[in-house]
């Protein structure tokens, strides 16, 4: 059965724990790989300056409307991850980020929860028309992932992430209003379906 999640405001813990998380190999391997020096790549803010950051930075960071961050908790309020949001309000569309960064629960449904969740808010609550991903070919689990939930591939990007000294092309998956409000509808039933 799929576990409940919250997304919620970012604090600084939260950021402090995203540090420690990018600093596990496995983690940062599926995720946006390290630099010369061994630090792991994150999009959006780098966890090592975001924890010292003034107000000003950081409202900076998690204050933007364009790029909204969310802690993921589970239904006990245990942070375990992070998704993003990077709006275009002018096309509708949003591209969307997950990162569940406790690995000891990767694949027990926390990403799919998730990644639903920030659905919701793109499709129902900020009306947007069309959302989307772009996963490093790599990341099966990530794709297999963004496919269950109904996401389409629409092509590739060549050579567009780079890691471990290599360029890795990526997929583009989209998922517009309609094919999510039909999908979720079937999601939802099944899940009711298991847990009766
Ligand atoms: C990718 C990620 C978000 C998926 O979230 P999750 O909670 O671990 O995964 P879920 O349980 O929701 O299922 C995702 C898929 O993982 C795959 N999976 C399940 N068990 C697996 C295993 N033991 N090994 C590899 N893949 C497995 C499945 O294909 C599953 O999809 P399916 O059951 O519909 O086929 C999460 O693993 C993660 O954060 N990884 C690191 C960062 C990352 O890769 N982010 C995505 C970048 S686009």
């Amino acid at each position: 059965m799929m576990p409940d999640v919250r997304l919620v405001m970012v604090i600084r813990q939260d950021v402090e724990r995203m540090g420690s998380w990018l600093r596990d190999g496995d983690v940062s391997a599926s995720w946006y790989g390290t630099d010369g020096q061994g630090e792991a790549f994150h999009i959006g803010y780098l966890p090592r300056h975001m924890v010292e950051a003034t107000p000003w930075e950081w409202n900076q960071v998690f204050g933007d409307d364009g790029r909204k961050i969310f802690s993921v908790l589970t239904s006990d309020g245990e942070h375990i991850g992070e998704g993003q949001m990077v709006i275009d309000r002018a096309l509708s569309e949003a591209q969307l980020f997950i990162l569940i960064g406790r690995k000891d629960l990767w694949y027990k449904g926390y990403g799919t929860a998730a990644l639903l969740q920030m659905l919701g808010l793109a499709f129902d609550t900020y009306g947007l028309h069309r959302a989307w991903v772009d996963v490093p070919e790599y990341n099966l689990p990530a794709r297999h992932m963004c496919e269950r939930i109904g996401f389409l591939t629409e092509g590739r990007f060549r050579e567009a992430h780079p890691k471990d000294g290599l360029w890795h092309d990526s997929v583009i998956m989209g998922l517009l209003y309609d094919e999510y409000a039909r999908r979720r509808a079937g999601m939802m039933e099944a899940r009711d379906l298991a847990a009766a």
